[in-house]
């Protein structure tokens, strides 16, 4: 972790601890007297609420692991007969989790487009960016698997288009993509095996994302914060204490999410579901549109807009690794887009990209809207999302004149004294 430590043990316990597992010292350097950038604003309180939602997300899945069956004849029913029903707040657990995956997205997003806004996967900051990218393709596949469980129409129907995205292998070696899509099956369709494997892989992830989360915020303990300014710090007098600031903060705006989040559970619980989830899967009857849970449906747009298969799941396959190369792709020397004019417009341009991606990708593949086909809009979105990062970013990066960025974090609020290195 960064600096020097602080941390002076007062009790007998406290000593004798410290000296074989110093883990309250490390606790307390991290969370406690960690060094802050001062100027952090409220997008800043996601990494916090994003670990309040893993938690809470591990703990309401264990109590649902308890009372469902991963059994293709059984599963349907245990989750909307005895879960939803007959076990006492089963229908809370339930609603808590199921809306909680919509959640945990939602922050997830706002959290990775503040990083992109700010610039803060530039370095010295790439491994916590890159660590961030697994994270969120393990949060893609952990509910993938997850919405296959309750076994209605969505949960089959969606399970075979994904699963059948492999056979377009056999574009390049013949039979090796159905070999592949039978053994991840365990059958020759999507069956009881399937189900009971996705109930574990979906059982297993979370523990892996918390494990990758750990070292996502060990790594932003080396370098630190970057901030809105995306400048370094420059000395003491650009930070604060993480505690009792930060944690105050942090505390405050997820009161505010819980609030938002306990709304949709009361009030709306199966305003992200599909109606058709709540028929029992039913391998004779394909469901007349397949959509994929909101947060995938701008992949899935992707994926759709491109008629061959192999080409599609390519696109599909790039517009995911892309994120990894970022960090490279971005020439630009300033972080934030706050002192970037032209990346600030490209950068909106690109969030609405994201937005009409997940429209085209809810509508069905031959919608026509006010003259426009889909399909054609889905296919521009698809062709700007790629050039944003491959193109854009590393071009705009050479020829953009950004604007003059502040000496230090502390400068613009408590003048040019704390600027020059006196303590504020
Ligand atoms: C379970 C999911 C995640 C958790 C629990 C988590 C947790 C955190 C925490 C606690 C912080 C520090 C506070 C903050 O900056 O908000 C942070 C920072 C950061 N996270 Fe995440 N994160 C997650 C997912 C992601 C993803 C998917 C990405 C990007 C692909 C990402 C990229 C970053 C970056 C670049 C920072 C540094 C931000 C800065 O200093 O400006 N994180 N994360």
């Amino acid at each position: 972790m960064a600096g020097h430590s602080t941390y002076v043990p007062r009790t007998a316990f406290s000593r004798w601890l410290d000296e074989r597992l110093p883990i309250i010292r490390m606790m307390n350097d991290s969370f406690t007297t960690f060094p802050t950038p001062r100027n952090l604003n409220f997008w800043y309180t996601f990494g916090g609420i994003l670990t309040f939602m893993l938690v809470v997300q591990i703990v309401t899945g264990i109590v649902l692991a308890m009372h469902y069956v991963p059994n293709a004849g059984l599963a349907f029913n245990s989750v909307e007969g005895r879960i939803m029903r007959e076990v006492n707040y089963g229908w809370l657990i339930r609603y808590i989790h199921s809306n909680g995956a919509s959640m945990f997205f939602l922050a997830v997003y706002i959290h990775m487009f503040r990083g992109l806004y700010y610039g803060s996967y530039k370095a010295p900051r790439e491994v916590i960016w890159i660590l961030g990218v697994f994270i969120y393709l393990l949060m893609m596949a952990t509910a993938f698997f997850g919405y296959v469980l309750p076994w209605g129409q969505m949960s089959f129907w969606g399970a075979t288009v994904i699963t059948s995205l492999f056979s377009a292998i056999d574009q390049v070696v013949p039979h090796l993509g159905t070999a592949i899509t039978q053994w991840l099956w365990g059958g020759f369709a999507v069956d009881d095996a399937t189900l009971n494997r996705f109930f574990s892989l979906h059982y297993l992830l979370p523990f892996v994302i918390t494990g990758v989360v750990g070292l996502h915020v060990w790594a932003l303990h080396v370098p630190g914060n970057n901030n809105p300014l995306g400048i370094d710090v420059k000395g003491p007098q650009d930070t604060l204490p993480f505690h009792p600031y930060y944690t105050v903060k942090d505390a405050f705006y997820l009161a505010l999410f819980v609030i938002f989040f306990a709304a949709f559970v009361f009030y709306a619980p199966n305003f992200f579901g599909n109606p058709d989830n709540y028929t029992q899967a039913n391998p004779l009857v394909t469901p007349t549109d397949i959509v994929p849970e909101w947060y995938l449906l701008p992949f899935y747009a992707m994926l759709r807009s491109i008629p061959q298969k192999l080409i599609g799941v390519l696109v599909l396959v790039a517009s995911l690794v892309t994120l990894l190369f970022i960090p490279w792709l971005d020439t630009s020397k300033v972080r934030s887009c706050r002192f970037r004019p032209m990346m600030k417009q490209l950068f909106w341009l690109f969030a609405a990209d994201c937005v009409l991606l997940g429209y085209c990708g809810a509508q069905t593949v031959d919608a026509v809207r006010f003259g426009i086909p889909l399909l054609w809009l889905a296919r521009i979105g698809t062709a700007y999302y790629l050039a944003f990062f491959w193109v854009l970013m590393p071009l705009v990066g050479w020829l953009e004149r950004p604007k003059k960025v502040p000496d230090s974090i502390a400068k613009p609020v408590t003048g040019n004294k704390s600027a020059a290195g006196v303590k504020a």
